[in-house]
């Protein structure tokens, strides 16, 4: 279906900071998908802390590239049309893809590159599609290629630290953690105890209280591994608690993490500190997604919002108290 010349919905915002306040409704033409590109229309859109981030200037002045731009890389919809390079998709097709620093999610339609597109099985919803990108790519290449977990049960048992396991990165780590051999320890606030622990924690600790703060396994154990997915906890809060080859891979890195990094290095401490920035690559996207169809791993969507009301769910998602993803659905 030829799509030029027509229009559609958009959110956008012109400069930078503002938060929810910052976005604005407009109308513009649908874009046209280049050589390498698909137009989809999108059926769902995730909302990843990145996001907001840009729009406060964290990325200035690589992101965004420019201004109006339309926010959210993470999206699941069907092929409208695709340019005339394209190999492996046909109008019609149901898809997840990764719109990256280039965005364009908060739309009715967006164009996507081929290679940052994966097919989406039936089973999978637009909405828990669109929600793996950026969440469930960190967890599954923090845990198997930063923290070198392979993730089946007939491994060694490590035991594994998931910090803010009710966010979005952190209730798939813990899902996809559990798919090895593992002991997985898990922070969340007080209302998501019982949550983190169906997904498959074996303990639980109230990050309020004086042992959830000081990290602390109920059940005495050193963690070999520790996914990171919140900010504010010093090394010296970490180190006492790890194995003596422990790693902890921080997923929100500070100046002060990339200096600790270096200093173990050079003193060949066993004990490692990781900074590591996931970019999604559809592989990982497929292999989620699969892992999703098998009902191995599930997604948890914390709320739901038309695009009419993209800035509620931006809002919501820059408080930082999402139980799991916040989705925006034209
Ligand atoms: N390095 C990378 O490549 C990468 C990739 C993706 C995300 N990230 C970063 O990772 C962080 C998490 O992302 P996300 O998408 O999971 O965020 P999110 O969904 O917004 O996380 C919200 C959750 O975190 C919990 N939480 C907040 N502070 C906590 C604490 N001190 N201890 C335990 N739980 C806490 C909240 O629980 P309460 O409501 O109970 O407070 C809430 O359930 C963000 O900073 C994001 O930018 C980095």
């Amino acid at each position: 279906m030829n799509m030029a010349g027509k229009m559609m919905k958009a959110v956008w915002y012109d400069s930078y900071g503002g938060g929810s306040t910052g976005l604005k409704h407009v109308e513009i033409p649908i874009p046209a998908p280049a050589n390498d590109e698909i137009l989809l229309k999108i059926e769902a859109a995730s909302i990843n802390p990145i996001d907001w981030k840009i729009q406060k200037g964290m990325m200035r002045p690589i992101l965004p590239k420019k201004f109006p731009f339309i926010p959210v890389g993470d999206v699941a919809g069907e092929v409208v049309e695709v340019g005339p390079g394209v190999k492996n998709f046909k109008a019609g097709d149901k898809i997840v893809s990764t719109l990256g620093g280039a965005g364009g999610g908060f739309a009715e339609y967006a164009v996507a590159k081929e290679s940052s597109t994966v097919p989406r099985p039936p089973e999978v919803s637009a909405a828990d599609g669109a929600s793996l990108v950026i969440a469930g790519c960190t967890a599954l290449h923090a845990l198997t290629v930063t923290a070198g977990l392979n993730l089946v049960k007939t491994q060694p048992r490590s035991n594994v630290l998931v910090t803010a396991a009710s966010g979005g990165v952190g209730h798939y780590t813990v899902q996809l953690a559990k798919l090895g051999n593992t002991h997985v320890t898990a922070t969340c606030g007080a209302r998501n105890l019982e949550f983190v622990k169906n997904l498959g924690a074996d303990e639980v600790l109230d990050y309020k209280t004086p042992e959830g703060s000081a990290l602390k396994s109920p059940s005495g154990v050193k963690y070999d591994v520790v996914i990171h997915c919140t900010t504010g906890i010093p090394w010296s809060t970490f180190e006492p608690n790890l194995s003596p080859n422990g790693k902890v891979v921080d997923l929100t890195p500070s100046g002060g993490a990339f200096w600790t990094f270096a200093v173990n290095k050079i003193m060949f401490s066993k004990k490692q500190l990781l900074p590591v920035i996931v970019i999604p690559k559809a592989e990982e996207i497929e292999c989620l997604l699969n892992l999703v169809k098998e009902g191995k791993i599930k997604t948890v969507i914390d709320s739901r919002y038309p695009l009419s009301k993209a800035e509620e769910g931006w809002g919501k998602s820059i408080e930082g108290h999402a139980t799991g993803k916040v989705v925006v659905e034209p």
